[in-house]
C-alpha cells in the first residue's frame, strides 16, 4: 500500500497539489474535508443541530457517502455543491471538531486506502493521525492574505474581506480543537506556497518520492 498524505490549512493548494500528484503517480485521491462537510450537509438536510455531537455522530455512522472526484453522494443525493455552500462552510468546523464523528470517518478513510492499495490523501489530520506511517507527508501552507485571495477567487459570490474572516475563524477552529488538530506531523515535507505557482509544488513534491522523475530544478524540496 503507498499512500501519500496531503495535509494544511485552507487555501494552501492542497487540493490542486494533491489531484495532480494522484494523476501522475497513477493513485486514487480523496478529499477528506469533503467528508466533514458531506456529514455537515446531512445534519442540515435532517433539520439537526449542527452543535449536537450525538445527532452528528449518528448520522455519520449511518450515513451512505460516495466521495468522487468531481462528485459527493450522501444519502443518494448529489450535494456537490451544496457541501461548498455558504450554511455548509459556516457550521463544518463544529461538526469536525466532533470526536466521534472524526473517529467514523477516520475509519472511512482507512478503509478507502485499504480497498485501493493506497491513494493521495489531503486533509488536516492524515499523516498525524489517519496514516502515520504513510510513505510521504507533505504540509502545505501559504500566508494567510494570499490563501484568502485564492478562496476569494473559487468563491465569486464573496468578497476579499469575508473570506479573509472566515478562513482565519476556521483555521483557528481546526488548530486549537482536542481530537485531530491542524498541526504538522514531525516527518512532514513543509512546502510553503506563497507565490509558487502549481506546477512548481507538485514538481518539488514528486522529488520527494523515491523513484520518480525529478522536477525541473532536479533537486528535492
Ligand atoms: O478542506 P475543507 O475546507 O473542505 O475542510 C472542511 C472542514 O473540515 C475544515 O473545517 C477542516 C475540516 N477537516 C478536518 O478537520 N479534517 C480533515 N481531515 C479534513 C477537513
Amino acid at each position: 500500500m503507498r499512500v501519500i498524505a496531503i495535509d494544511g490549512p485552507a487555501g494552501s493548494g492542497k487540493s490542486t497539489v494533491a489531484r495532480a500528484l494522484a494523476r501522475q503517480l497513477g493513485l486514487q485521491y480523496l478529499d477528506t474535508g469533503a467528508m466533514y462537510r458531506a456529514v455537515t450537509f446531512a445534519v442540515l438536510r435532517s433539520g439537526g443541530d449542527p452543535c449536537d455531537t450525538e445527532t452528528a455522530a449518528g448520522i455519520a455512522r449511518s450515513m451512505d457517502l460516495e466521495v468522487g472526484l468531481d462528485q459527493v453522494i450522501v444519502d443518494g443525493v448529489d450535494a456537490t455543491l451544496e457541501i461548498r455552500g455558504p450554511e455548509v462552510t459556516r457550521a463544518v468546523s463544529e461538526v469536525a471538531a466532533n470526536a466521534a464523528v472524526r473517529s467514523e470517518l477516520v475509519s472511512r478513510q482507512r478503509e478507502w486506502a485499504r480497498q485501493r492499495d493506497g491513494g493521495v490523501l489531503e486533509g488536516r489530520d492524515i499523516g498525524t493521525v489517519v496514516f502515520p506511517d504513510a510513505d510521504l507527508k507533505v504540509y502545505l501552507t501559504a500566508d494567510p492574505s494570499e490563501r484568502a485571495k485564492r478562496r476569494a477567487k473559487e468563491v465569486s459570490d464573496l468578497d476579499y474581506e469575508t473570506v479573509a474572516t472566515d478562513l482565519a475563524r476556521r483555521d483557528a477552529l481546526d488548530s486549537n480543537r482536542k481530537a485531530g488538530p491542524l498541526v504538522e506531523a514531525g516527518d512532514a515535507v513543509v512546502v510553503d506556497t506563497t507565490g509558487l505557482d502549481i506546477d512548481g509544488v507538485v514538481a518539488r513534491v514528486l522529488a520527494l518520492l523515491p523513484g520518480e522523475t525529478r522536477g525541473p530544478d532536479g533537486v528535492p524540496g
